[in-house]
């Protein structure tokens, strides 16, 4: 079988987002554009990926360690002069390289695949991805004279009125006999109204050699999108959107109103669950079967059990196991790990707590680096104290346990199994089991004392 390779390009500083971060790590639906690019390719098991960094290239290094190799552009001198630099590592080589910019964050596995099956049946030294847009402008036009057969490509900046008017673009992906490749990279010049050495380019210096040229036009124009910009990188993600909610909608997952949520490309969700409207989950986010995550809420990396109800509430870093009932209002952060049938009501707040099973946090609770036992109800308005301006400390609940409204637990403190906190109670030392503390001072009843100062001030 012929080798293949692909070259993602991923050196550009991307001008016109206008941002200090890089152009190919803007994310689109929580993963950076380059990142799709490369997880598509990577599904389609090349023998080698090369991805040309330049402006960000540690950063972006970092987010695609393991899944490509690397190579340094410093200059930027143009797309061609990019390629160019994965010589040492591709020239050598025979067979075929697909070559994908690093800006096209809706291309697909299934289309890069189809233009390399069709670039071998035509067996052609090169095959250019395009699609044909009601609005073709920035992009490359494909030139074809009146057979219809590719001549070239050229930029819209030095397109003729007339060049302009075509409206077959160059996706920004093709598919090279890796040597021809080289060959012809080498001899592309820099003499254009942008002073680039273009990767299109190549087409033309093949076809001059009487080689042949192909071009695949594909269906889908809108994974053609190139994103330049803020606006085009807006209907990226939500192009994006759609694909991901159409993909739950059609492994069971119902969406109240697709157009208001915001689910993230590695999110995963079981079957028979309700996600309501303006729901945002991030990350890897995953959610079992027959829950309802209502109006509002804000998950990012959670990891939600089955029969799961959350009402407008934010989830982070955290894990919650079967049959728990949340918010609304509540706020989950992270390393917070709610255990089967807990109950959390509104205004709770956990911070690296587990809760264990059947335990009940129903209404205005604080609990950081907590461990609540089962079966324990907490009071409304319990807090822990648990942060003295330096250090964090631990509070520990046993199972069993009764916390009175309004209780600071100040930590590090220890309450053991079957206890009673009194209500307002301020425990500062570790109860025993079977204990009920009372932490407060006595009431004292001052009988007449209102009429005494009324008196006094001649009410
Ligand atoms: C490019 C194509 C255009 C095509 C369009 C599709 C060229 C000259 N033009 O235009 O025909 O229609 O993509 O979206 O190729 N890059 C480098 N090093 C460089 C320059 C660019 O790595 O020196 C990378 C960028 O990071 C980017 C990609 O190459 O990911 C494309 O560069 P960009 O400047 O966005 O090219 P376009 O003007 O969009
Ligand atoms: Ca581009």
């Amino acid at each position: 079988m012929t080798k293949q390779y692909a070259v993602v390009l991923a050196a550009g500083q991307g001008t016109r987002m206008k941002s200090k971060l890089y152009k190919v790590l803007h994310p689109v639906c929580g993963k950076p554009m380059v990142e799709h690019v490369v997880d598509q390719i990577g599904r389609l098991n090349v023998d080698k990926i090369v991805t040309i960094v330049g402006h960000g290239a540690e950063d972006v290094r970092t987010h695609l360690e393991g899944k490509s190799e690397f190579v340094k552009q410093e200059e930027q001198l143009g797309t061609a002069h990019a390629v160019l630099q994965a010589k040492e590592l591709l020239a050598d080589l025979e067979g075929t390289t697909i070559v994908v910019c690093g800006d096209t964050p809706l291309i697909e596995s299934e289309t890069i695949g189809a233009l390399v099956k069709y670039h071998s049946e035509k067996r052609a030294k090169a095959t250019i991805l395009t699609t044909t847009l009601d609005n073709p402008s920035g992009y490359g036009r494909i030139i074809r004279d009146d057979l219809g057969i590719v001549e070239k490509i050229v930029e819209q900046k030095d397109a003729t009125e007339k060049e302009q008017r075509v409206q077959e673009i160059n996706t920004g992906t093709y598919c090279f006999d890796n040597r021809a490749l080289f060959n012809a990279l080498s001899k592309v010049s820099n003499d254009n109204a942008q002073g680039e050495y273009y990767l299109p380019d190549v087409i033309k210096i093949l076809k001059d050699e009487d080689e042949v040229v192909a071009a695949y036009r594909m269906a889908n124009f809108e994974e053609s999108l190139g994103v330049n910009d803020r606006v085009a990188l807006a209907e990226a993600a939500r192009l994006m959107r759609h694909r991901i909610n159409e993909r739950h909608m059609r492994n069971g997952v119902t969406l109240v109103d697709p157009a208001s949520t915001y689910i993230d490309v590695d999110v995963e969700i079981g079957q028979d669950t309700v996600i309501e409207a303006n729901v945002t989950l991030r990350g890897k986010t995953k959610i079992g079967s027959d829950c309802v995550i209502s109006n509002g809420c804000v998950f990012d990396r959670a990891e939600i059990g089955d029969r799961v109800h959350v009402r407008s509430s934010e989830i982070e870093d955290s894990k919650v196991g079967d049959d728990v009932t949340i918010g609304p209002f509540a706020h989950l952060r992270p390393d917070s790990e709610i255990k089967t049938g807990v109950k959390i009501g509104n205004y709770v707040e956990t911070k690296n707590a587990v809760i264990d099973e059947g335990t009940k946090l129903p209404h205005f609770i604080y609990m950081g680096d907590a461990e609540v036992g089962k079966n324990v109800n907490v009071g409304c308005g319990t807090i822990t104290v648990n942060y003295d301006g330096f250090n964090k400390f631990k509070t520990k609940i046993g199972d069993n346990v009764f916390v009175g409204c309004n209780s600071n637990l100040v930590a590090p403190v220890e309450i053991a199994d079957n206890t009673y906190i009194a209500a307002g109670s301020t425990i500062t030392d570790d109860v025993p089991e079977d204990a009920l503390a009372i932490g407060r001072a006595r009431q004292v009843n001052k009988v007449g004392y209102v009429k005494k100062i009324r008196a006094k001030h001649d009410k």
